[in-house]
């Protein structure tokens, strides 16, 4: 393996350099900055696109304490084995569960998932929207904590959690596409927390893949790629499901949005959105962060730990400065078959499982 592996990294390095970043992943449509292939929704409410709502266990009203489970995943799907995390939130409410834009800048910055989910007293993160890497732009809509940060014209399937209202006596989970475009009508349509990806892969319950593929128009690299994934959604007991999956956009392990599918509903979400993996990929519990190139044991690192260096630096890959944590990239250390914890990215959104804070009303 010795000199195609040093082939290989000497191309990989040339590829990031050239592109500026490794975790492409971020972009899913392409060079130009993910705009040239995107649809957009040509007015607001009514569009027709499908979406669906569905309960929340316990009616979104349970205890104020987050009761979740993080397990490691490790599971052979068609011959080929994947490891990752998988969350699952029993009580989820518009308290226990927030999605954060980046902290302290907001959209048109980057942060660190343990800098947001520190400040959000999150006891579990992950990464969530695609961002523009260059700029920290969030793409998609985005409500925080029922406060619209975002509102976008963009054809991406969102999830998120409507309030109750009128018509409904508890909060609801949300998948689908958004017929709000605009901050009022975001607002005016209830969402509590929301955020975009690329591609519905799971809804009620069986693949929705193809049809989300048809509405979107990602790039069919971006659905080919083996790369770190990462899902969120709900089960059909309406339990938050939040699913990570190791990989390495370089090395090109992981799965593709056809086997995240097939993972996910294997895995019994009953609907499933795909958002941001790649580079961006990070899971953290506590201070910890746990995601892993797929080549690691399964341990969570102290983030402490995780941020010196423990490979020469001639060995560390050329990431643009302070888009990484000072740490090896996570390819490097699998392509060396060494131990070595992944570092983290710059991102701007994050997933945020809490204890209800006391600022946020909790639903009657
Ligand atoms: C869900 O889709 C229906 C049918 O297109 C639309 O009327 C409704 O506004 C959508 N809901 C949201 C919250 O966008
Ligand atoms: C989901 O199921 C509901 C209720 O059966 C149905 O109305 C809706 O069309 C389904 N949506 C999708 C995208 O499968
Ligand atoms: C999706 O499309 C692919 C290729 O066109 C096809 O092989 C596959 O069976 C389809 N999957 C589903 C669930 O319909
Ligand atoms: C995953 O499970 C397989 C089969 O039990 C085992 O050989 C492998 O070491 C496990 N991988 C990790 C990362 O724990
Ligand atoms: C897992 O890997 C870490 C880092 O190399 C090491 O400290 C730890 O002892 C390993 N744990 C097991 C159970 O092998």
């Amino acid at each position: 393996m010795h000199t195609l592996a040093l082939v290989t990294l000497l191309v990989a390095v040339v590829v990031a350099t050239v592109t500026g970043y490794p975790g492409a992943a971020s972009q899913p449509f392409g060079h130009t900055r993910g705009r040239a292939h995107d649809k957009t929704i040509d007015g607001g409410s009514g569009h027709g696109l499908p979406n669906v709502t569905h309960a929340l266990a316990g009616g979104g009203s349970g205890s104020r304490k987050a009761q979740f489970v993080h397990t490691f995943v490790n599971r052979s799907l068609d011959g080929v084995r994947y490891t990752g995390h998988l969350l699952v939130l029993d009580n989820p409410s518009p308290g226990t569960f927030a999605l954060l834009p980046p902290y302290p800048g907001g959209c048109g910055t980057k942060a660190y998932t343990t800098s947001t989910a520190a400040a959000g007293r999150c006891l579990a993160a992950t990464n969530a929207g695609f961002f523009d890497v260059a700029t920290g732009a969030c793409l998609g809509s985005l409500v925080s904590d029922g406060k619209v940060v975002q509102a976008s014209t963009l054809v991406r399937p969102s999830f998120g959690m409507l309030a109750a209202n009128a018509h409904r006596t508890h909060p609801v989970f949300f998948a689908g596409y958004v017929a709000a475009t605009t901050e009022t009508e975001l607002a005016s349509a209830g969402f509590v927390n929301l955020v975009s990806g690329v591609g519905w892969l799971v809804a009620n319950g069986t693949s929705f893949l193809n049809a989300s593929i048809a509405i979107e128009h990602p790039s069919p690299s971006f659905v080919a790629e083996a790369a770190p994934r990462l899902a969120i959604g709900h089960d059909a007991d309406g339990r938050l499901m939040i699913l990570e999956v190791d990989g390495d956009e370089i090395f090109k392990t992981g799965p593709n949005l056809v086997q995240l599918t097939a993972l996910a509903l294997d895995l019994g979400f009953y609907n499933a959105v795909n958002l941001d993996g790649g580079g961006s990929d990070t899971v953290v519990l506590g201070s910890s962060i746990c995601s892993s190139c797929g080549a690691l044991n399964q341990t969570c690192t102290d983030i402490k730990a995780s941020a010196t260096p423990t490979m020469p630096a001639a060995s560390a890959p050329p990431t643009p400065a302070g888009e990484y944590m000072p740490c090896i990239k996570c390819g490097y250390a699998a392509g060396h078959n060494l131990h070595i914890p992944l570092c983290q990215r710059l991102v701007t959104s994050i997933t945020c499982i809490r204890d209800t804070p006391d600022e946020i009303l909790t639903t009657p």
